[in-house]
C-alpha cells in the first residue's frame, strides 16, 4: 500500500516531484527544464525525448520480462487471445512498418475505427513508434461524427474492422467507414482488420482497389525489426475528439512526455499496481480517454497484465463479467457508476454466483458516484476487504488528478476525495474566491504534465474555454463541494454538456442533429437525473407547421440523432412543444427545462419572454412522461 510520503514530497517541491516521477521512464535524453509554464500553454520536461512505444514494450521484453502477459482478451462471442510483451513488441513493430510502407511519416495523423480487438492498442502503439499521432473515434460514434473528425484532424490513413461484436450482432463499422469517406480527401488508405468476416449474418465487405488493405494481408509481408523514433518529450501523441458546449467536438491534444509520466505514475500508485503479479482489468471502451490512458498507456507502461473485453456486459448473460473477473483472477477492477448502479439493478445473485476473491481494489470513473452504489461495490464485489478508489480527471486532463491513494488517503463513500501529489485543485466560489467549505466550481490552479496541450487548431477556443472563467486557473466545467475535513464532492457538469453513462455528450450537438431533420424548427436539449446513467437526454422540440407532434415522430426524431451522432446521443424522450422558454435576449431557458424535465419546481421564470410557455411546456412533459 502507498505511504502518505508522496503527499509530503510533492508539497515541497510539486514539479520537482514531477521530475521524480519521469525518471521511472526510459528517455534517450534527459530534459533541460521540468515545466516551462506561459499561462495557459505549459510544456513539460524541455528538451527530453523519449519514444512511448519503447516504454511501453521494448523495456520490458529487454528487461527478461517478455512473456509476461500484457493481454488477456477475450471476445464478446467466447473467443480468446493471450498476448505477451514480445508478442505484442512483434506486433507493433510489424504494424508500424506496413504504415510506414503506406506512406505514414512522423508528423502525420492517423485516425484509428475500431471495436475493442487487440488490433486497436497495436494500431496506436505503431503511430506512436513511427511518431505519427493517432485519433481515435469511438467505434459506437456514427458515420458523420466519424468523416467529422477525419476533416478536423486531416488524417492521412484511416485503420479500421469489417465489424465488431456488440450484444450478439455485428457493428458495420466498415460500412458506416465507407459512409464517412465519402468526404475525406485526406485520406490515402484504409486498413481492415478481420473480425466478423464469414460469420453468420455479418454484412459483406467492400474493399475499394487501391484504398483498401486487409490488416492481415499488410503484415504478412511486413518485418519486424522497426526502430522506434526519438520524439520530443512535447511532439503530439494524440488527438481525442469530446464534446464542448458549442456542436463542434474539441480535438483534444496529448503529448508525449509529460502525458506518459502521469499516466503510469498514477496507473501505479492509484491502483497500487504490482505489475508482477495483480491481473487489471479497465472495463472501459479504447475510444475513450479512459481507455487510452488505463488500457493501453498507463498498465503498458508499467509492464502490467490486463484484461480486455470486447463485448457487453449482459452478453450471453448478466454474469458475463464476473465470469471474466473468475476466469483470469482480476486482482483491480476499474468501472464506471452507472455499470455499478446497473448491477446492483440486475440484483446480488450475479456476482454471487462467482468466485471473486481475486479482487483487491476497486475503482470508479467518469461520473459522480452516489454513496449507495459506492457501498454496494464495496460489499457485494469486494466483499467488504477492497479499497474502493473514486477517481476524478477528464479527456482534457489525460490522467487521475484527484482520488485516493489507497493505504494513505481515509476513504469517504461517494468522495473523490483529494488532489493527487503534485496536483493543485481548489473549489471557487463566482467570484474565483476559494471556497474553504462548501459548493462551487472545481479549478485547479497549476500545470500538471498530462493536461492538454491545446485543442487542436483553435488556441483561442482552448484559452476561452478552460482559461478565460476564473484567470490564472483552468475551469473544469465541473461543480464541486468541499467538506468540513477539505474533502471533495464532484457535483456534475455546469456548463451545457451532458454526462449520459460517463459519456460526454453537448446538448448543442445534439440540438444541430435535431434541427437538422426536415420537421424540425427549433429544439432544446438538457440532462435530466437517471437513476442508472446519471443523466439522460431530453429533447424539446418545436416542429414546423403542418407536422404532426405524435409518438411515430418523436421515435424518427430519436432514430435520426443515433445516425447522425451515435447511439449514444438518442435522447431517451423527445416532448414536443409549441414553443421553448427563452430569455428577453433569446437564450433558450435551459435551467428551466431541466426543472421541467425533473419534475421539480420551477422557481423564478420572470425573465421568460412569454411565461405562458412554460405550463405548456409542463402539460406536455407530463403527458409524455406518462407515456414512458
Ligand atoms: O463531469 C466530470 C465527469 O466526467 C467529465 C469528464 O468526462 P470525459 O472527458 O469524458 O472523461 C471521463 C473519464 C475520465 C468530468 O468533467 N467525471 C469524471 N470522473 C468523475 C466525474 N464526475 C464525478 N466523479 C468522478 N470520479
Amino acid at each position: 500500500m502507498t505511504d502518505t510520503s508522496l503527499y509530503d514530497a510533492a508539497a515541497q517541491d510539486w514539479s520537482g516531484f514531477w521530475a521524480k516521477q519521469a525518471l521511472a521512464l526510459d528517455w534517450y535524453r534527459e530534459w533541460d527544464t521540468i515545466v516551462d509554464w506561459e499561462l495557459p500553454f505549459a510544456k513539460w520536461f524541455v528538451g527530453g525525448s523519449l519514444n512511448v512505444s519503447y516504454n511501453c514494450l521494448d523495456r520490458h521484453v529487454d528487461a527478461g520480462r517478455g512473456e509476461q502477459v500484457a493481454f488477456h482478451w477475450e471476445g464478446e462471442p467466447g473467443d480468446t487471445r493471450t498476448i505477451t510483451y514480445a508478442q505484442l513488441l512483434a506486433d507493433v513493430s510489424r504494424f508500424a512498418n506496413a504504415l510506414k510502407g503506406l506512406g505514414v511519416r512522423r508528423g502525420d495523423r492517423v485516425a484509428i475505427y475500431m471495436p475493442m480487438i487487440p488490433e486497436l492498442p497495436v494500431a496506436m502503439l505503431a503511430c506512436a513508434r513511427i511518431g505519427a499521432a493517432h485519433s481515435v473515434v469511438f467505434g459506437g460514434f456514427s458515420a458523420d461524427a466519424l468523416g467529422g473528425r477525419i476533416n478536423d484532424a486531416q488524417a492521412k490513413v484511416l485503420i479500421t474492422a469489417d465489424g465488431g461484436w456488440r450484444r450478439g450482432a455485428v457493428v458495420p463499422l466498415k460500412a458506416n467507414a465507407d459512409a464517412a469517406l465519402e468526404d475525406t480527401p485526406s485520406i490515402e488508405h484504409v486498413v481492415v482488420a478481420r473480425r466478423t468476416s464469414g460469420a453468420q449474418g455479418a454484412p459483406d465487405v467492400e474493399m475499394v482497389e487501391g484504398r483498401d488493405r486487409w490488416w492481415d494481408e499488410l503484415v504478412a509481408g511486413a518485418g519486424t525489426d522497426c526502430p522506434p523514433e526519438r520524439m520530443d518529450s512535447e511532439d503530439l501523441l494524440y488527438l481525442l475528439y469530446t464534446s464542448g458546449t458549442t456542436a463542434k467536438p474539441k480535438g483534444i491534444m496529448h503529448t508525449t512526455g509529460g502525458y506518459l509520466t502521469q499516466v503510469a505514475f498514477t496507473h501505479r500508485y492509484v491502483f497500487d499496481l504490482h505489475p508482477e503479479t495483480d491481473v487489471y482489468w479497465c472495463a472501459a471502451d479504447i475510444g475513450w480517454v479512459t481507455g487510452h490512458s488505463y488500457i493501453v498507456y498507463g498498465p503498458l507502461a508499467n509492464g502490467a497484465t490486463s484484461v480486455m473485453y470486447e463485448g457487453t456486459p449482459d452478453h450471453p448473460g448478466k454474469d458475463r463479467w464476473w465470469s471474466i473477473v473468475e476466469r483470469y483472477g482480476v486482482t483491480i477492477l476499474y468501472t464506471a457508476p452507472t455499470a455499478i448502479r446497473t448491477f446492483m439493478k440486475w440484483g446480488s445473485t450475479y456476482p454471487e454466483s462467482k468466485e471473486l476473491s481475486s479482487l483487491r481494489l476497486l475503482g470508479t470513473v467518469g461520473e459522480p458516484i452516489n454513496p449507495e452504489a459506492w457501498v454496494w461495490y464495496w460489499q457485494h464485489i469486494g466483499g467488504g476487504r477492497c479499497p474502493v478508489v473514486d477517481t476524478w480527471w477528464q479527456t482534457e486532463t489525460g490522467a487521475i488528478m484527484i482520488s485516493p491513494l489507497p493505504g494513505a488517503t481515509v476513504l469517504k463513500p461517494g468522495s473523490a476525495t483529494f488532489p493527487l501529489p503534485g496536483i493543485g485543485a481548489e473549489v471557487v466560489d463566482d467570484r474565483g474566491d476559494g471556497v474553504k467549505e462548501g459548493g462551487g466550481y472545481l479549478t485547479l490552479t497549476r500545470p500538471w504534465p498530462a493536461m492538454l496541450r491545446g485543442i487542436y487548431g483553435d488556441p483561442e477556443r482552448y484559452r476561452q474555454t478552460y482559461w478565460s472563467r476564473f484567470p490564472g486557473r483552468y475551469f473544469a466545467g465541473d461543480g464541486a463541494r468541499v467538506d468540513e475535513d477539505g474533502y471533495f464532492w464532484l457535483m456534475g457538469r455546469v456548463d451545457d454538456v451532458m454526462n449520459i453513462a460517463g459519456h460526454r455528450v453537448s446538448t448543442t450537438e445534439v440540438e444541430s442533429a435535431l434541427v437538422d431533420h426536415p420537421s424540425v424548427a427549433e429544439a432544446a436539449v438538457v440532462g435530466a437525473k437517471d437513476e442508472t446513467t446519471g443523466q439522460a437526454i431530453i429533447a424539446f422540440v418545436t416542429l414546423k407547421a403542418g407536422q404532426e407532434a405524435d409518438r411515430a415522430h418523436g421515435e424518427a426524431l430519436r432514430a435520426h440523432v443515433a445516425a447522425k451522432i451515435g447511439p449514444i446521443a438518442r435522447p431517451k424522450t423527445v416532448i414536443f412543444t409549441d414553443d421553448l422558454p427563452k430569455t428577453r435576449s433569446g437564450k433558450i431557458m435551459r435551467r428551466l427545462l431541466r426543472d421541467v424535465a425533473e419534475g421539480r419546481d420551477l422557481g423564478d421564470t420572470t425573465t421568460l419572454a412569454d411565461a405562458a410557455v412554460v405550463d405548456e411546456i409542463r402539460r406536455r412533459a407530463g403527458a409524455s412522461a406518462d407515456e414512458e
